[in-house]
């Protein structure tokens, strides 16, 4: 482990628009949950930082159809978030959001560093503006007849049925989306912008500097921006809902939605307690951060240069580790927003440990996963209950029946080459953001065991009532063996899935994990009550989750 031990873990804010859906959860927040709880069993100082992400338009659209406030809009859907990231048993030191009093903070603090340091102008730009509704419609609130396909009712940012990417002036027969009618003129209006162009130097340094730890896709993406030379970024929108922006002839604008979502990092953690200085200012933290794919501009290029320019001391990312995609052909998932199997749903058909190890599994590390049932399954049948939960339940039935107590065992860790390593390798794969293989390390310790039961048959000698008579020395090691490996399994289980891990570390007396306990004496195990700590899956079940197939 290196020195420095203080991290500062982060995943993209989702937005508090509706519930994420699966491939949402497994693209962020899932492997950034695991990741953190890993560096809290190697014994690392960090911290979990993430929170919703409450502004922009699609949140402000959203509300007006509806015909409530922004805020309490995003508020409510922030809440039920929450709700379900905790059931999900994700281990935030602090989920918080980016609409509040201490982003706010954060968010003027650094434009106005971003200021007095001369890395902002005013820029001008031409945009629609609604006579009727008097305000600017900025991207998606204006909409009309796409140019390049015909289809009706193509957003000024994007036609939904060919996919292009427009401008509002490209619209043919624009009409507002808010109220429907064309009385619409382009107007000439002022916006302020962070001049990245002036940064460029800097930011390429850092880049340098850091990209050996980052994601392939994260550091390849960026390389190639920096090619094409950046240019400076507008940071206002002609909008209502957000914060408003605070310069004379600005100030019925707000901050473009990414300029206070990424600053939220900071907002979050300072709302999170007065310890925030500690990591975000203490240049030997190392910032780590998981994201999509779709989210690595904003956090290579715009979020290091406000930091850079602002120059207030604040520690620039150190990893950024970004996931490719899961794709589910033939399930809704996670394209179509609203229906389709969201966390809600997901935890009706199982619970969270089989969804985190699953996902997990499948993780979308290096490339595009497909999820399938067929797979879903198949990990929880034949990897989670047949591998690991049928070892763990054979050996502790074994060292209930051979009423040895755990003084009698020889469990002597320095006998156990192959575990070791794959120990040492669970270490190195996290370390190196491979996390899948870390879990792969992990099943393959229950393959050990599994494979050390067919050789030394361990039913030979144990009765339904004791060890027989001439084996006992051969018991007290064997089972040794046996135990310690579950008691691997049980710690090294924690960040994938926590459950089944709190339920095996109980019964060794273990409130809080870590790596380093391994190497200790069993002291203590409780064999009370023992039930299998994986199930496979049901029909019933399978059932609910064919629900979400496309038809
Ligand atoms: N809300 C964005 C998304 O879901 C991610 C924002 S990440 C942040 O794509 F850093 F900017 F907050
Ligand atoms: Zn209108």
């Amino acid at each position: 482990m290196p020195d420095n031990k203080k991290m500062i873990i982060t995943s993209a804010l989702p937005y508090s628009e509706a519930i994420p859906h699966i491939g949402n959860f497994v693209g962020s927040i899932l492997p950034a949950d695991v990741f953190y709880r890993y560096t809290e069993l190697a014994g690392y100082d960090s911290i979990f930082i993430c929170g919703s992400d409450q502004h922009g338009t699609p949140i402000e659209i959203r509300a007006l159809k509806e015909g409530v406030a922004p805020e309490r809009l995003a508020d409510s859907v922030h809440e039920r978030m929450k709700e379900i990231f905790g059931k999900f048993e994700c281990r935030f030191t602090y989920y918080g959001k980016t609409h509040s009093e201490s982003n706010k903070k954060a968010v003027y603090e650094i434009f106005g560093a971003l200021e007095r340091n001369g890395y902002i102008k005013s820029v001008e730009s031409v945009m629609p503006y609604c006579n009727i509704d008097k305000r600017f419609l900025t991207d998606r609130y204006i909409e009309g007849k796409c140019p390049y396909c015909g289809f009706e009712g193509a957003r000024g940012d994007q036609c939904d049925n060919c996919g292009r990417l427009l401008t509002p002036g490209e619209l043919v027969d624009p009409y507002c989306g808010l109220c429907h009618n064309k009385d619409i003129e382009f107007k000439k209006t002022m916006n302020l912008a962070i001049e990245l162009d002036k940064l460029q130097p800097d930011i390429l340094e850092f880049v340098k500097g850091r990209m050996g730890s980052w994601s392939k896709n994260a550091a390849n993406k960026t390389i190639s921006y920096l090619g094409q030379g950046l240019e400076a970024r507008e940071i206002t929108r002609e909008m209502k809902w957000g914060f408003p922006v605070p310069k004379e002839g600005f100030e019925d604008k707000v901050f473009y939605v990414w300029f206070d979502a990424v600053i939220g990092y900071i907002g979050i953690s300072m709302e999170w307690s007065d310890k925030w200085k500690d990591y975000w200012k203490n240049p030997e933290t190392r910032l780590i951060q998981f994201m999509g794919k779709d989210n690595i501009e904003f956090h290579t290029m715009m979020w290091p240069g406000l930091l850079i320019g602002a120059n207030l001391g604040y520690v620039l990312p150190h990893t950024i580790y970004a996931y490719e995609y899961l794709t589910a052909k033939g399930l809704k998932f996670s394209k179509s927003r609203g229906v389709g199997l969201n966390m809600e749903n997901a935890l009706e058909i199982a619970d969270a440990d089989y969804w985190r190890f699953a996902l997990m599994y499948l993780s979308p590390e290096n490339s595009d996963t497909d999820f399938t049932i067929a797979l879903f399954v198949d990990i929880i049948n034949k990897v989670m209950n047949d591998k690991i939960g049928n070892y763990v339940h054979r050996v502790l039935t074994l060292l209930k029946n051979s009423k040895l107590r755990v003084e009698d065992l020889k469990t002597d860790i320095g006998q156990m080459p192959k575990a070791i390593k794959l120990r040492e390798s669970y270490v190195n794969n996290f370390e190196g953001f491979r996390i899948r293989e870390a879990l792969r390390d992990l099943v393959a310790i229950a393959d050990l065991g599994n494979e050390m039961i067919s050789n030394k048959k361990p039913w030979e000698i144990v009765g339904k009532d004791g060890v027989l008579p001439g084996n006992e020395e051969n018991a007290r090691s064997m089972l040794g063996s046996l135990v310690r490996l579950v008691y691997h399994i049980g710690m090294l289980m924690w960040p994938f899935a926590p459950e089944a891990s709190k339920k095996i570390l109980r019964r060794f007396g273990v409130e809080k994990p870590g790596i380093s306990l391994l190497d200790n004496e069993i002291e203590a195990l409780d064999l009370e009550g023992l039930e299998p700590i994986f199930t496979k899956f049901s029909e019933k079940q399978l059932k609910k989750l064919e629900k979400f197939e496309e038809s």
